[in-house]
């Protein structure tokens, strides 16, 4: 009923022409992944070359962020939603820890930045997540429902249909130290429980819930076989196309 997705983060690393020729080669190696919606979130810069040389195939693209203001508005440097949805995306990261602890996102922003991504029919792929403090004393499950409550705020059930969220433990991002399948299993159960509370029982059943931090082709399918692990967001392991179809292609 849910269908996978398995997306790639690809942060700040490629130039363009880099990040062209990863897109391209990942498109050929996962063409017959029927099993699974595959994204690539490149950076701003090339956004718009790589859509175009994915138009038609079965790998979407997503932004990284995108700003809570609308179109024509003074907003030096940033990016807005319909900029985004205009140069072939279809997805945005919102929320990522990385925005949340180096460029000051909390789950206000992350709320209004969600709402302007629906506005203008993209999906928002929204992160949640603990850090290692706060697992060690024993506040996950607090931490994730306060951000889930904060950046879901005032969502519909027909804006739900067009979220995704990505729960990402910091502790595991780009460490190596993947949550175990039971540690990311327990903290999805209660990501559905809370959206049941929240929205509905049939919202939580058809939301995918993605895991973050350190998958790799060696830990996918334990993951991707728990019951409420929807798929992946993946970081340095979706940086080559070779890795990343390896981990698209767990099946
Ligand atoms: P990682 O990053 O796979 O390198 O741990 C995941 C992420 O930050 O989304």
């Amino acid at each position: 009923m849910r269908t996978p997705i398995i997306a790639g983060n690809w942060k700040m690393y490629k130039l363009h022409d880099e990040a062209v020729k990863t897109a391209v080669e990942l498109k050929s190696l996962v063409s017959n992944a029927g099993h699974c919606e595959v994204v690539i979130a490149p950076v701003f810069t090339a956004l718009k070359t790589v859509a175009d040389r994915l138009e038609g195939s079965n790998v979407k693209v997503a932004a990284q962020n995108c700003a809570a203001e609308a179109n024509h508005s003074a907003q030096t440097g940033e990016v807005c939603a319909d900029m985004i949805m205009d140069v072939g995306c279809e997805y945005v990261i919102v929320g990522h820890s990385e925005r949340r602890q180096f460029h000051g996102e909390t789950d206000d922003s992350v709320n209004r930045k969600v709402k302007a991504c629906l506005e203008y029919g993209l999906k928002a792929i929204v992160c949640v997540g603990e850090d290692l403090s706060q697992r060690e004393s024993g506040r996950e499950k607090e931490v994730v429902g306060g951000q889930l409550a904060g950046g879901l705020a005032g969502l519909t059930l027909a804006d739900m249909e067009r979220i995704i969220i990505a729960y990402e433990p910091v502790w595991a991002i780009g460490t190596g130290k993947t949550a175990t399948p039971e540690q990311a299993q327990e903290m999805h159960a209660y990501i559905r429980r809370a959206l049941s509370g929240s929205h509905s029982a049939e919202c939580a059943a058809g939301t995918r819930i993605l895991y973050g931090g350190s998958v790799k082709p060696d830990n996918i399918r334990e993951l991707m076989d728990r019951e409420d692990i929807d798929g992946a967001l993946v970081g340095g392991a979706s940086l080559e196309a070779a890795t990343f179809s390896k981990i698209v292609n767990y099946r």
